[in-house]
């Protein structure tokens, strides 16, 4: 499983190809709205690798939307770091223009709803996006032809917004992100407008980018067509990433393929699918036994304010049970002493 810690200390040393290109650390955003407070994130911290494809699912309002936002440096979090390969310093702390002008040539930026300006055509739509990005004109034109035939809408070059379909919308979209030649294309759910043929036609493209021109992605999905696609999936839920998947997933049963994902304050969330299989214990005994570890759900209010060496386990059915017991109460075994290890 790849570790998520990485320390700014890392990133911040000698730039070499190893680093990853995109770090996020301990990320956490509370919305105020009046007196009200929502924490949309609490504590993510992530990766991506130089030209890995990485998606992110998880219910709606698991906070993906937030954390692409930030990671893209549209927006702020409460507190958390956020590197770029190519900006030796964390952007949370970066000013606008340094963010806008790093992400010129570090992250193409896709949405559900990216539109083209309706009075230009599609050709003219790429190269004004290579026009704000102070490219210069020559290459400008070579590269919108060049992406024009890579995104198969060479055809459609003179057309404007109105006369295409969903699915050239939105190629010609993401090329107006690839004008400036990005390391990385980061999208919210690019695809959640289109039928599953088109979207399926979007996430073959996305394929193409990545394998040929050696972009990596970031991408939010609820497509189960992504997940044979990916070379790793993060998983969140209410706000933290709770497990991570290797691609060739079902959506509808993550509980098949998921890894659970230490964070760097050592926390590990247990997913609710187990817990509500056990009762939802709030209470666990910990222990080792042969390099596994043993949460142990308690379920008696009274052994949690007591005092470990006044616990013990029974032999006979691994239950814990109070000293002074003669006979288990969980499986009426006659209690033989093995004391909890400390
Ligand atoms: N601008 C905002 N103001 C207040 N709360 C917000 C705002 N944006 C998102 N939230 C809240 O933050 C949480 C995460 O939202 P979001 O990042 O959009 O999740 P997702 O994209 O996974 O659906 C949700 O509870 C949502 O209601
Ligand atoms: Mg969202």
């Amino acid at each position: 499983m790849a570790s998520n810690s990485i320390s700014s200390q890392e990133l911040s040393s000698a730039d070499t190809n190893d680093l990853p290109l995109l770090v996020a650390e301990d990320v956490i955003k509370i919305y105020k709205t009046g007196k009200i407070e929502t924490q949309a994130l609490r504590g993510v911290s992530f990766k991506v690798n130089l030209g890995e494809k990485l998606f992110l699912i998880g219910p709606s309002g698991s906070g993906k939307t937030t954390l692409v936002n930030i990671v893209a440096g549209m927006g702020k979090p409460t507190s958390g770091k956020v590197f770029w390969k190519d900006l030796s310093k964390d952007i949370t702390r970066s000013s606008l223009e340094e963010i806008i002008r790093a992400r010129r040539s570090f992250a193409g930026v896709i949405f559900q709803d990216s539109k083209l300006l309706q009075h230009l055509t599609v050709k003219e739509n790429i190269e004004l996006a290579g026009f704000y990005a102070k490219i210069p004109q020559g290459i400008v034109k070579q590269r919108s032809e060049f992406l024009l035939k890579f995104m198969d809408i060479w055809d459609k070059r003179n057309k404007k917004e109105d006369t295409l379909s969903g699915g050239e919308k939105k190629r010609a979209a993401i090329a107006t992100t690839l004008i400036t030649n990005p390391r990385i294309l980061i999208g919210d759910e690019p695809t959640g407008d289109l039928d599953i043929v088109t979207a399926e036609s979007i996430l073959n493209l996305f394929d193409k980018i990545s394998d040929e021109l050696g972009i990596a992605l970031c991408i939010v999905t609820h497509s189960q067509q992504v997940a044979a696609r990916a070379d790793r999936i993060l998983e969140m839920r209410e706000g933290i990433i709770i497990g991570q998947h290797g691609g060739r997933i079902h959506l509808r049963n993550l509980e098949e393929s998921r890894l659970l994902e230490m964070d760097r304050q050592n926390r590990l969330a247990i997913p609710k699918t187990i817990l509500k299989t056990l009762d939802n214990p709030k209470h666990f005994s910990i222990s080792t036994e042969k390099r596994k570890i043993i949460l142990e759900p308690i379920y008696d209010e009274s052994l949690i304010t007591q005092s470990k060496k006044d616990i013990i386990t029974c032999m006979i059915c691994g239950k814990m049970v109070q000293n002074t017991e003669k006979f288990c109460n969980h499986c009426g075994a006659a209690i033989t002493k093995k004391r909890e290890k400390k």
